[in-house]
């Protein structure tokens, strides 16, 4: 029987599948009726994520490794998937990587680290995609931003981390100006502290903030990958047609607090 999800027949690119929101991402996008064209510089992350997703029916295809920090890189995933799918409809810009450390020590190596894995990236795969969108008639961009785009973090210090999402933020209110001829939304999405491996160690830190993290959380807890994964699918589909150059926040309410 035909999948009647909220992406049926859409092909959506989702970047750094290999796991946490992204795996999430690629199993609620293909549940809901998508074709997923994944990614990720972790070629067996990325390869147990297809067989996840194929074992309850889904249609996913990746490329891994690739490294889409690097504009080649980027344009050697959208071209691959474009290849393997025909088209896209929808670019899912998850991937990122990026270091923390304290301002007055941290080497500007890791600031250029994290722009380069949480800005450029951004850009590089959307710059691959566009001319590809714009030939389907449109489609929607959703990129990644975080509550540190918007807000210092007392907790962990990353400067270069709030620097790169603000970029990504900015970009991306600038982007849905340039996509309005084209029928391309743009928007983006802002979690709050998720639970993934890559926050994990932090978060299972007993000398950790999470206690005190958590109890600022009108919601009570830190989020989960689906918690964030399932709100960016009703982004990128069509009921959500009139949000464009909008930044959900979904933090539980986090940065909705004063301190
Ligand atoms: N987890 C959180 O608390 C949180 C909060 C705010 C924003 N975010 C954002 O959400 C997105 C997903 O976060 P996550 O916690 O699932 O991250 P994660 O680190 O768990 O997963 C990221 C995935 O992207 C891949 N990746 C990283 N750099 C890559 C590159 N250059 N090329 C290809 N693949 C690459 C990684 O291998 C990994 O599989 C990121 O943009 C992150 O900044 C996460």
């Amino acid at each position: 029987m035909a999948n009647m999800g909220r992406l049926a027949g859409k092909t959506a690119f989702i970047s750094g599948t290999g796991v946490g929101i992204g795996r999430a991402a690629a199993e609620i996008f293909a549940a809901e009726g998508a074709l997923v064209f994944g990614c990720d510089i972790d070629a067996d992350a990325a390869a147990e994520t297809v067989e996840i997703v194929e074992k309850t029916d889904g249609v996913m295809r990746s490329l891994a490794p690739v490294d889409l920090s690097t504009e080649e890189g980027a344009r050697a995933w959208i071209d691959a998937g474009i290849a393997a799918f025909g088209g896209i409809d929808i670019l899912y810009n998850n991937a990122s990587a990026l270091r923390n450390g304290p301002f007055e020590t941290m080497p500007a190596e890791d600031w250029y680290f994290t722009i380069r894995n949480e800005l450029d990236i951004s850009y590089f795969c959307t710059r691959a995609a566009w001319p590809h969108l714009i030939a389907r008639g449109g489609g929607a961009v959703l990129n990644v931003a975080s509550v540190a785009a918007v807000r210092g973090a007392p907790f962990i210090p990353m400067v270069p981390h709030g620097a790169a999402k603000g970029g990504v933020l900015a970009m991306s209110m600038h982007l849905c100006a340039a996509g309005a001829p084209h029928r391309i939304r743009v928007n983006t999405i802002a979690p709050g502290m998720t639970r993934t491996s890559a926050t994990a160690p932090f978060l299972d830190d007993p000398e950790g903030p999470k206690a005190r993290l958590e109890a600022r959380i009108p919601a009570g807890r830190v989020g989960q990958p689906e918690d964030i994964a399932r709100v960016a699918a009703f982004l990128c589909c069509d009921e959500a047609a009139f949000v464009n150059g909008a930044n959900l926040m979904v933090d539980g309410g986090d940065s909705a607090m004063a301190g």
